[in-house]
């Protein structure tokens, strides 16, 4: 049996200098082809907003959307970690209702949920560390908060940076297991990473923490605007896009299906068929 990471694992891999590898999926196809490549986390995240429905932000995302999705990946059985966005207004209302949110994505089956903010959320944080929920957090830009703070690249003035350094032993000091750092500038990014034993997962925010986050359709090259900071490894807009051509001029040339492409009856079943409608 192929061992599941848990959160655990995260905290190991920074000890021994072990880089982790996380992704985003939203369904179980993407999950199972990310998990067979290797990668030690699996995020549902809110920018399903952006690259599933299509929206300009994470801000209309529900908790709906992201237990729909949530249970798409879990069908793939991923040995990666899984983690679930807790989308905008899932949390922020009340500690009862953030508590009563997140549980029920790890009732569903996600190994941590991952909630935006610094300091503003430490009560929330703890409230669900405390009764055994693992916790991911996200500082730097939150994209969540963008109508108020825009999508700045974060940390780039010394208060600034302080500021988010401070999240960053708060959130470790609340119980989380692991941070996102995103757009951050890299030198803020390296001291968070210094001054913690979790482990952090940069986005745009360089090289020198103990991992990496990407999103699957940026990786791919399935989104046509991705931020400056994503690798595309691969052009699956044009591959997908050239096999649907090909499929529209062999369906409109009477070129598909082919023999080996359709079923046929027994010579006799058909004639006695024919018969039996009055056909010729
Ligand atoms: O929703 C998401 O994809 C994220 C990543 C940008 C970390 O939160």
């Amino acid at each position: 049996m192929v061992e599941k990471i848990t959160p655990r694992h995260f905290v190991k891999a920074k000890r021994e200098g072990k880089r982790i590898v996380m992704i985003t999926a939203y369904d179980a196809i993407q999950a199972r082809i990310v998990d067979e490549a290797g990668v030690d986390g699996i995020l549902v995240g809110d920018s399903l907003g952006m690259v599933i429905m299509g929206y300009k932000s994470t801000v209309p995302v529900t908790l709906n959307m992201i237990i729909h999705h949530l249970k798409a990946v879990l069908n793939a059985s991923p040995k990666a970690l899984i983690v679930a966005d807790m989308p905008f207004l899932s949390y922020e209302v009340s500690k009862e209702e953030a508590l009563r949110n997140a549980g029920k994505l790890i009732k569903l089956g996600a190994d941590a949920v991952k909630i935006e903010g610094g300091s503003e959320i430490i009560d929330i944080v703890e409230a669900m560390t405390r009764i055994g929920i693992p916790v991911m957090g996200h500082i730097g830009l939150n994209p969540q908060r963008y109508l108020i703070h825009g999508l700045r690249l974060r940390g780039s003035n010394a208060e600034d940076a302080k500021k988010i350094l401070e999240d960053a032993k708060a959130l470790e000091k609340a119980g989380v297991f692991s941070i996102v750092i995103e757009f951050t500038v890299s030198e803020v990014a390296a001291e968070i990473t210094k001054n913690l034993r979790i482990p952090t997962i940069c986005i745009g925010s360089g090289p020198f923490c103990d991992g990496q986050i990407l999103v699957f359709h940026d990786v791919v090259g399935l989104t046509t605007n991705p931020p400056p900071f994503a690798r595309r490894y691969v052009n699956a807009s044009e591959i997908f896009g050239e096999a649907i051509k090909r499929y529209v001029r062999d369906v409109r040339e009477n070129l598909f299906p082919s023999k080996e492409e359709y079923y046929t009856m027994d010579v006799k079943e058909y004639e006695k068929f024919k018969k039996m409608i009055g056909s010729t």
